[in-house]
């Protein structure tokens, strides 16, 4: 096993030298914003997990590169895609691909990464590539249902608890949970391991997403690299509107469903009042609640792996510092 900064430093040597062979081409209106958005950093959580989870098999990691860049690619894929649906003007503190080109630009370059992640699995043997690429699939599906419903819910004002974890769950947590899959898929782990270590990811992946809305409400403008209060401008029913509103007096819900229903100029003073009802009606605290219990949620699934204490450790210090970040 390596440590999470020498599993980045591999998959960052890897990606790379992928941009450079495969990226690096014409037209450059294309492939430029390819590039662009895979070398714009970002903490490649799920490539990490993907090399640390073949690892933990007894895999090598080494052998788990290239789906481990296919997840990054469909990720960053998916970003391109959700920064057009969410009119959002700042990715990893650098303008967002649909800006800095164009819509069309952010369209054909996000389909073509899209590609590209399949392409990535190509050269696995027919087994680990059929198993990797039904995964894949199933996965894509699910995460453009998850967007779909996080779409519709800004319309709605009738959205449930369970329903808003059902649509994170599919936006964001089935990647994080089928990256670890992947690396248990290329190790060889038993079709058991490999469910177990899929739970472990779809919890720890719930607890990512509530604590990406929390950060989008609270994360600090200068290090979040993402437009603060962009949920809020867009109306997003996320965990931390709805508990408000579960939390919030007869008054205060009233202000809370009139500002997410009626269209405004003054944004930063919708953000502020909103962020202001966040806090007040302990919709803010519940948030971070959440986000641990989802946390431990995950660590409850890792009691059924037979790995050793010392791996186990590791995916646990990983779900703390995820649960710990400010980014
Ligand atoms: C952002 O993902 C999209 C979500 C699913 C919340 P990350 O927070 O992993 O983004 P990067 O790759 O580190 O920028
Ligand atoms: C993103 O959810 C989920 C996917 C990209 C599939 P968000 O819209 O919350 O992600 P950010 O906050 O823009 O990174
Ligand atoms: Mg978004
Ligand atoms: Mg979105
Ligand atoms: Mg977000």
């Amino acid at each position: 096993m390596l440590s999470i900064e020498k599993y980045q430093e591999a998959f960052l040597s890897f990606l790379n030298a992928y941009t450079k062979s495969s990226v690096a081409k014409e037209p450059k209106g294309l492939y430029e914003p390819i590039a662009y958005i895979l070398n714009l950093g970002g903490k490649r959580l799920r490539p990490v997990l993907t090399l640390m989870t073949a690892d933990i098999f007894g895999g090598h990691h080494k052998e788990a590169l290239p789906a481990a860049a296919s997840v990054e690619v469909f990720h960053n894929f998916t970003l391109v895609h959700d920064d057009i649906m969410d009119d959002a003007p700042l990715r990893r503190g650098h303008t967002t691909v649909h800006e800095k080109w164009d819509i069309n630009t952010g369209i054909l370059s996000g389909d073509t990464m899209l590609i590209l992640t399949y392409q990535l699995l190509e050269d696995y043997e027919p087994g680990v590539y059929k198993a990797l690429s039904k995964l894949l699939s199933k996965t894509a599906i699910e995460v453009c249902e998850g967007q779909q419903y996080d779409v519709d819910f800004e319309n709605r004002n009738d959205v449930t608890i369970p329903e808003y974890l059902k649509m994170i769950e599919y936006k964001t947590s089935v990647l994080v949970a089928a990256a670890m899959k992947m690396g248990a898929i290329i190790a060889g782990a038993s079709e058991q391991d490999q469910d177990y270590i899929y739970e472990f990811g779809r919890h720890l992946g719930i607890a990512f997403q509530l604590q990406d809305d929390y950060l989008d409400a609270f994360g600090n403008p200068e290090t979040f690299g993402k437009q603060v209060g962009g949920d809020i401008i867009e109306n997003k029913k996320t965990y931390l509107y709805l508990k408000a509103l579960e939390f919030a007096s007869e008054n205060e819900r009233s202000r809370l469903v009139k500002l997410f229903n009626s269209e405004t100029d003054k944004t930063d003073e919708k953000v502020f009042v909103v962020k202001e009802l966040f806090k007040t009606t302990g919709a803010s605290e519940a948030t971070k609640q959440a986000v641990e219990d989802y946390t431990k949620k995950a660590f409850a699934a890792l009691e059924h792996l037979n790995i050793s204490k010392d791996k186990k450790q590791l995916l646990i210090d990983f779900g703390n510092g995820l649960m710990r970040r400010s980014v």
